[in-house]
């Protein structure tokens, strides 16, 4: 079966102005405008305070819109949250979950996830799940147990026909490293997630739940890493933040 390919960037907490971001936005959707392949989907995962200006910048060009994180509940008292049904709302299509910053840094869990999963899919938005290895856990040889226990784990009581779920393999130890994974070592565990996928659906829903890999990719490793049978596509950081590297990026892609 081929899949479509998903370049999706992660802004992260960046760029530190309104007017940066609408100049990175405009710049890569001018740059990649009649280019890009039409089997390849762009998609810009903001910080919520620029989600709108953004989704105006991008609003007549292919480009799709995506949050980074929500809160599980829809409403309420619940200060400094954003909710799927707001993020729905602005235009997004897409949000990232489970991020490993966020696991680490904010002490989020895979029951924590799949809860944030869920409501996304209730509000239509399509959850990018990340999973991924640390060195320690890599040296120690756990990366396969760990991807699985948080695969399992971060998709209880998710249910999905496979079209409206994104998977993101970052090994920890990769991102903002300069340190790439080997796209063959890419390629076994994300053929790995899919065997997760298959247990945990069917062989079939597996088949169309696109699998990114993540963890400092670049222009010129990109390539490679599409050649791979279980790669379908990317989640990039640094690399999204620069017009002309990120232009260049979507282009190699295709
Ligand atoms: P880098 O591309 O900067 O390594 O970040 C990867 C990442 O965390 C994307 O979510």
């Amino acid at each position: 079966m081929s899949r479509s390919v998903l370049i999706a960037a992660n802004w992260k907490l960046n760029p530190n102005t309104l007017k940066g971001s609408q100049e990175l936005a405009s710049g890569v959707s001018e740059g990649i405008k009649d280019k890009k392949s039409s089997k390849v989907e762009v998609a810009f995962c903001v910080p919520a305070i620029y989600l709108q200006a953004i989704e105006s910048i991008i609003a007549k060009s292919p480009i799709k819109l995506g949050g980074q994180n929500l809160y599980f509940e829809e409403k309420g008292a619940f200060t400094g949250e954003i909710s799927a049904p707001m993020l729905t709302d602005i235009g997004a299509k897409y949000v990232v979950l489970g991020h490993s910053e966020r696991r680490t840094l904010f002490a989020e869990t895979d029951e924590l996830i799949s809860k944030k999963a869920q409501v996304s899919l209730k509000h239509n938005l399509i959850p990018i799940v990340c999973v991924g290895e640390t060195l320690e856990q890599r040296e120690k040889n756990e990366t396969d147990s760990v991807i699985i226990s948080q695969l399992n784990k971060s998709l209880k009581s998710v249910e999905t026909n496979g079209d409206n779920l994104v998977i993101a393999y970052e090994p920890v130890w990769a991102i903002g490293t300069g340190k790439t994974c080997s796209s063959e070592e890419a390629n076994r565990v994300c053929g790995l997630i899919r065997q997760g996928l298959a247990k945990l659906y069917s062989k079939e829903i597996a088949e169309k739940v696109l699998i990114l890999y993540g963890g400092s990719v670049k222009s010129n490793t990109i390539k490679e890493q599409m050649q791979q049978s279980e790669i379908d596509g990317a989640l990039v950081g640094g690399a999204s933040l620069i017009v002309d590297e990120f232009v260049q990026l979507v282009l190699n892609a295709g």
